[in-house]
């Protein structure tokens, strides 16, 4: 059930005398007055009443005042809170007539309500913190931002690698001359073996030569010792002309084959073999380094995946206003972090929170509202409204804004002030500041 104030009673509380006030169920209700009139020690009062004696203030009863400070706040359930007497202690009765301590007020009564410079001094982690608290994703968030943080360790680990090595790749050397596959020995000397054979069938022919030369004069000879047989010797003569003059133009196309140009190559098959080998090293160098770069890639893609979900996580969390994000642990609010904020702007973002922080307590205590000009108030009033949350504030003014005036410690109703009516479409805070 959602707890707000119905009506206010102080006296003798700091610089009040007395002051009674009935603040709007919702929506903002402004006690105005000028400097040192009391306006705060309305705040700090309700403070005590409702947060304990933690907030009771160093110097309570009023200087000059013959009795104690009392204090009685009705709230809209019929809970009445009361602290009178010489000890101002504490009386809290609920609607059924029952006794209930500072227990009951505290399972109603959100702590930064009653205390908003509590939040508005804490840091900017903290203010971040408490939004993710509400929205309930800080778990799922830090998860995420400690993954983004791992992957993004790897990929540098790994992109400083991939520069080495592409680094390295690139100061290999490399022949562009060079075959891409090692030379074969064995393959030039069967060449070798085929040549010298060929050569070798060569010299067996040229020895043919010579003996049927020998034949030839053997045969002159005969044909001189037997005329009788001159004319076969002659034909026979004559056929070994022939043969002699076939073997001769068979011997006269022959030629020997140069060796040269493999012995050549087997002196540079070293010098070849040794550029293949730098190649070969080069072009591992360079699979590696592209190896590496694939690698890095991999990981900004997933490094990537996981800043878009936690962009979704945020996106899709139930937040208290629009507008208002977490980046990197900071707080945003329209884009801009909590020092980049206007004081109107920051009192917006730590009431929306803080509304969102104990739905029970249905109230919150503004002090120094004067840095919202009129056009910003109304548009605060009607988002409270919105809200159903009830904000009493204060503000240095004695303008038609205000419906209490405080002056010299007395509560006055200020008759030039009416209240607004609700507007009929809800106003965005995003276009209003
Ligand atoms: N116990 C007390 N008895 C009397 N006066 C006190 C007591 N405690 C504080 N004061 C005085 O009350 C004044 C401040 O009161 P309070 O803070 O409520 O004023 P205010 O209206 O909020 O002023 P401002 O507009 O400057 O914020 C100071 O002058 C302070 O000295
Ligand atoms: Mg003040």
């Amino acid at each position: 059930m959602t707890m707000t104030i119905n009506k206010l009673e102080i006296e003798n509380v700091k610089r009040i005398k007395a002051v009674k006030i009935e603040p709007s169920a919702k929506g903002l209700t402004i006690i105005g007055g000028n400097n040192n009139q009391g306006k705060t020690s309305v705040l700090d009062s309700i403070a005590w009443a409702l947060g304990g004696n933690k907030y009771k203030p160093s110097k309570a009863m009023r200087e000059g005042s013959q009795v104690p400070p009392t204090l009685k706040i009705t709230m809209s359930n019929g809970l009445i809170v009361e602290r009178k007497g010489k000890n101002a202690s504490l009386k809290v009765i609920d609607p059924n007539g029952q006794k209930g301590g500072q227990q009951l007020l505290d399972s109603f009564v959100e702590e930064l309500a009653i205390n908003l410079p509590k939040f508005l001094e804490s840091s900017p982690k903290d203010k971040a913190n408490t939004l993710l608290q509400i929205i309930g994703v800080g778990d799922q968030l830090a998860e995420l931002e400690l993954k983004e943080k791992e992957l993004y360790n790897q990929r540098h680990a790994i992109g400083v690698i991939a520069d080495q090595k592409e680094k390295f790749a690139k100061e290999q050397v490399y022949y562009p001359e060079a075959p891409k596959e090692m030379v074969s020995i064995s393959e030039l000397i069967q060449q070798q073996q085929d040549i010298l054979a060929k050569n070798g069938e060569n010299a067996r022919k040229r020895q043919n030569v010579d003996i049927i030369k020998q034949n030839y004069e053997f045969k002159q000879a005969e044909v001189n010792d037997f005329k009788m047989k001159l004319k076969q010797a002659e034909e026979q003569l004559a056929q070994l002309a022939n043969d002699l003059e076939v073997a001769q133009k068979d011997a006269m196309d022959l030629h020997d084959e140069s060796t040269a140009e493999i012995e050549k190559n087997i002196a540079e098959i070293d010098d070849i073999n040794r550029k293949v080998r730098a190649n070969l090293d080069k072009e591992k160098a360079e699979d590696d380094a592209k190896l590496q770069r694939e690698q890095y890639n991999a990981l900004t893609t997933d490094i990537n995946k996981v800043r878009q979900e936690k962009t979704d996580l945020l996106t899709n969390a139930d937040l208290p206003l629009a507008g208002l994000t977490v980046e990197d642990g900071q707080l945003l609010y329209l884009g801009q972090a909590w020092d980049n904020m206007s004081g109107s702007q920051q009192l917006q973002v730590a009431t929306a929170i803080i509304r969102k922080l104990k739905p029970d307590c249905g109230f919150v205590l503004i002090d120094k509202l004067e840095q919202m000009d009129n056009q910003t108030l109304e548009t605060f009033g009607a988002w409270l409204e919105q809200e159903g949350l009830q904000a009493i504030a204060t503000r240095v003014s004695t303008g038609d804004e205000c419906s209490i005036i405080i002056e010299d410690g007395y509560s006055v109703e200020n008759e030039n002030h009416q209240a607004k009516p609700a507007p009929a479409t809800a106003p965005s805070w995003q276009g209003g500041f």
